[in-house]
């Protein structure tokens, strides 16, 4: 089956109204086939609003954290009943740096992301292992625990919505890109393990992105591996150079 490529700018906590309003307007008027790739920028929260406004159609806007419950006094955050109120339709959950800096395990980032699925938004479900986890030959093991604990407690139709990031911890705004070798291999295996915990179809299904220093330069060879379905590109998504990375996925 075709799998339509799916390209991710996550802006993190950059940018001003100002700045990321005048980004949107450069995509919006590059020259892309938005057929061909499905394109979903991730703004800091206070601006998703705006943001939509501008998008232009086939460019999508997401949410980078969410709450798991749908109300109540939990200051500071954002329920997915909301995100699904303003139209959103995509939230990423389980990026490296919601789980070290913010102490999310692979519990609380599979029951958000089932609670998301519930809420009607769609998840860029984030995976990935540190250089001391990849050094010691556990990169597969944290993978299949991660992806295990989102197993459990989702059903098999759910998977449609679903995007996975294969984000490598050390590759996170390092300028180190895993080799597409690399990247391959690993996708190879979570699409692996996929098939055999949940469904050959699901693992055939399933996009499996990846993220960790690309650019406009490395794009092109990485999206063009049999199982790296695209990407998730955060500095690199701030700049007029994402054009490239939506480009390279055509
Ligand atoms: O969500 C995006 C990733 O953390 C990748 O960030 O492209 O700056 O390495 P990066």
């Amino acid at each position: 089956m075709t799998r339509t490529l799916f390209v991710g700018g996550n802006f993190k906590m950059n940018g001003d109204l100002a700045t990321l309003s005048k980004l949107v307007h450069q995509f919006n008027d590059a020259d892309v086939d938005v057929e061909s790739a499905e394109v979903v920028i991730a703004p800091p929260a206070l601006y998703i609003l705006p943001l939509k406004e501008l998008c232009r159609k086939g460019i999508e806007v997401a949410a980078q954290n969410a709450h798991q419950l749908p109300a109540g006094a939990y200051t500071g955050e954002i329920s997915l009943n909301q995100l699904k109120d303003i139209g959103l339709n995509w939230v990423i959950l389980g990026h490296s740096e919601r789980r070290t800096i913010f102490h999310e395990t692979d519990e609380l980032v599979a029951e958000k992301t089932a609670a998301s699925l519930k809420a009607g938004v769609k998840v860029i479900f984030c995976i990935g292992e540190t250089l001391e986890e990849r050094e010691g030959n556990k990169t597969e093991q944290v993978l299949d625990r991660q992806v295990e604990a989102l197993a459990k407690v989702i059903d098999e139709q759910s998977w449609e919505h679903i995007v996975v990031a294969y984000e490598p911890v050390w590759a996170i705004g390092t300028g180190k890109v895993a080799t597409p070798e690399q990247a391959q291999d690993t996708h190879k295996h979570i699409r692996e393990f996929i098939a055999k915990r949940v469904s050959q179809k699901v693992a055939d299904d399933v996009r499996i992105i990846y993220g960790g220093s690309v650019n406009g330069k490395n794009s092109k060879e990485l999206c063009s591996q049999p199982d790296i379905d695209g990407a998730l590109v955060g500095g690199a998504s701030l700049k007029p150079e994402f054009v490239d990375i939506i480009r390279s996925a055509e």
